[in-house]
């Protein structure tokens, strides 16, 4: 089977629906494109085990809050695609915000509790729209099992915890964190670094998974050059967030 992309929702679920009736398991990759190591990693592990690679890459306005981020946010679908087809994947859907938002967002999953946290209280409606975006891909595609990195924590485990509560079919599956040679962890966003800051930038998880107190770590990331938002103790992680320049980085570290 090679690379199909699907740009319709109907269409798109059409195809998903044909392929579940002839017997075939799913497993869907839900990405915002400008695609990495770390995002090929979840591809390459659908493939190993789903008979059928669904990738959608739709960059999801909704959980954008700052529209400089979203209009800066890298996109080049002609690169994507073709890693994609290398990672094995068989179907690309590729909507338009129109296609995927026909309610102009009337319509949200919100989650009151975890979702205002960390990420949540720095990014407004930020998880609502992750989560609104995320339901929609997996009614779209009914997928047997849905693939996130563990670079989000606390995505990942938000979306489990939807899938709960609404007792959908679909299995969520976590995928470790990918890190550049250095331990940066993979991201979009690491283009945007200048030289100077892609140079400072693996200092962030040295410190995190290094020795000392939560407080001692945010005060030595500030001491290096990072705006803290937060450095925080969750289950078994260490999770944090910094800002470097322009670009706001995320990392977490098992205890
Ligand atoms: P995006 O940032 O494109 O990431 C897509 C998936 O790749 C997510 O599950 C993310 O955790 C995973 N990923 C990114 N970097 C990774 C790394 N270094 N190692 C392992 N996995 C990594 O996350 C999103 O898009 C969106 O919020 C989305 C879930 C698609 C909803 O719009």
């Amino acid at each position: 089977m090679s690379l199909e992309v699907l740009q319709n929702v109907e269409t798109a679920s059409r195809k998903f629906r044909e392929l579940r009736q002839k017997g075939f398991s799913l497993g869907l990759v839900p990405t915002m494109g400008a695609l990495h190591e770390g995002h090929l990693s979840l591809v390459r592990r659908a493939a190993k085990e789903n008979d059928v690679v669904v990738v959608s890459v739709f960059v999801n306005p909704a959980q954008f809050d700052d529209p400089d981020d979203l209009k800066s946010y890298p996109q080049d679908f002609e690169v994507d695609r073709t890693l994609l087809e290398s990672a094995g994947t068989n179907l690309v859907f590729y909507p338009d915000a129109k296609a995927m938002y026909p309610d102009d967002y009337r319509y949200k999953v919100s989650e009151n509790s975890d979702s205002l946290l960390l990420e949540g209280s720095h990014r407004q409606g930020y998880f609502d729209g992750v989560l609104t975006v995320v339901l929609k891909l997996l009614n779209i595609v009914g997928a047997d099992r849905a693939y996130f990195g563990e670079k989000d924590w606390q995505q990942f485990s938000l979306i489990r915890g939807m899938a709960e509560a609404f007792f959908l079919d679909t299995e969520i599956v976590p995928c470790p964190l990918v890190r550049e040679d250095d331990g940066l962890a993979m991201s979009s966003r690491n283009v945007r670094l200048t030289p100077a800051e892609r140079e400072k930038a693996p200092a962030f998880h040295r410190i995190l998974a290094g020795s000392g107190t939560l407080e001692s770590k945010a005060a030595e990331l500030e001491k290096a050059g990072f705006h803290v938002d937060y450095v925080e103790e969750r289950g078994d992680r260490i999770l944090g967030a910094v800002h470097l320049g322009k670009v706001r980085l995320i990392d977490n570290v098992r205890i």
